[in-house]
């Protein structure tokens, strides 16, 4: 009987929904080991098909002694287009190894016509932005570790949506938290603004749907929108699928 051949193994760093799909993906396919890692941050995550592994590598060199000692293949880098640091991380441990890197990532929202976003760079950008603008009534639509620059501004009505609760809160002189995960649908989405006649949104550019319809909502108020752009990331191969990620890896791998 001949030898049954070792799988080929793929580390996927996840957290996002096109990880979570990648895996699906692949996972069960024959000849392939599919890990997914996960930053072991919320208390129960779903868990993706194939394999996991969770927590921090404990930098570039705890990566490194991670793909070895896994014999992986190819990683597939599909974090959150803001998890700059586990981008670069992962680049420099591809390159050390020579280990085939593909980043996923979705697209990022772009303006149209009708949208009133103030683009910056980073969240002092965002306060004087708001500053600027006069906004009165805030929508922070962020995550909780991202809300205490916001709290110098005691002239503004904050609030708050953010997926579990902020703890401790900043030391805000006036805000509401409003506990919710998406997708968030359209009619949601302006009765909210509605409500709490909203007049500036800050947020980050994630990109795809799940959040999108706040922008539209935004847009037909002529509500101004306070965008972080996303962090630069290190040069890589990049696709924006699940499909493309699948043919990537198809032909890395045959090349390897
Ligand atoms: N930032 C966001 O807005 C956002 C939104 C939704 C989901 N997420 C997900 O949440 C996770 C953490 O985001 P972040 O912005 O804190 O990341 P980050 O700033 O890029 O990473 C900080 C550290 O967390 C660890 N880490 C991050 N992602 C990991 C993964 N998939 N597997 C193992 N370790 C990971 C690494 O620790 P070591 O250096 O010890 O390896 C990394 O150096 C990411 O996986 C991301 O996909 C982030």
């Amino acid at each position: 009987m001949s030898p049954v051949p070792d799988p080929t193994t793929l580390l996927i760093l996840g957290g996002t929904t096109e990880g979570y799909a990648l895996a699906e993906a692949l996972a069960g396919r024959p000849g392939v080991r599919v890990i997914s890692s996960l930053a072991g941050r919320t208390p129960s995550p779903r868990r993706p098909a194939g394999e996991l592994r969770s927590g921090g590598f404990g930098g570039v060199a705890g990566l490194k002694d991670y793909l070895a000692a896994e014999g992986v293949a190819a990683v597939v880098d599909a974090t959150h287009p803001f998890a700059a640091t586990m981008g670069e991380h992962a680049a420099a441990a591809c390159a050390e190894l020579a280990v085939p890197l593909l980043r996923l990532e979705r697209p990022p929202w772009r303006p149209v016509p009708g949208d009133r976003w103030e683009p910056v760079a980073d969240w002092d950008g965002a306060i004087a932005a708001l500053r600027t603008l006069g906004a009165r009534r805030v929508l922070l639509a962020l995550g909780r570790q991202e809300l205490a620059p916001f709290a110098v501004l005691d002239e503004i009505r904050f609030l708050i949506r953010c997926v579990s609760a902020p703890d401790p809160l900043p030391p805000f002189a006036d805000a509401e938290i409003l506990l919710d995960r998406g997708p968030f649908d359209l009619a949601a989405e302006r009765a909210l603004l509605d409500t709490h006649r909203i007049d500036c949104i800050v947020c980050k550019n994630s990109g795809g749907s799940a959040s999108a319809a706040k922008l539209q909502a935004a847009r037909e108020r002529a509500i101004p929108v306070v965008m972080r752009e996303r962090p630069a990331r290190p040069a890589s191969a990049v696709v924006a699928d699940v499909a493309a990620a699948a043919r990537w890896l198809r032909n890395a791998l045959r090349s390897s």
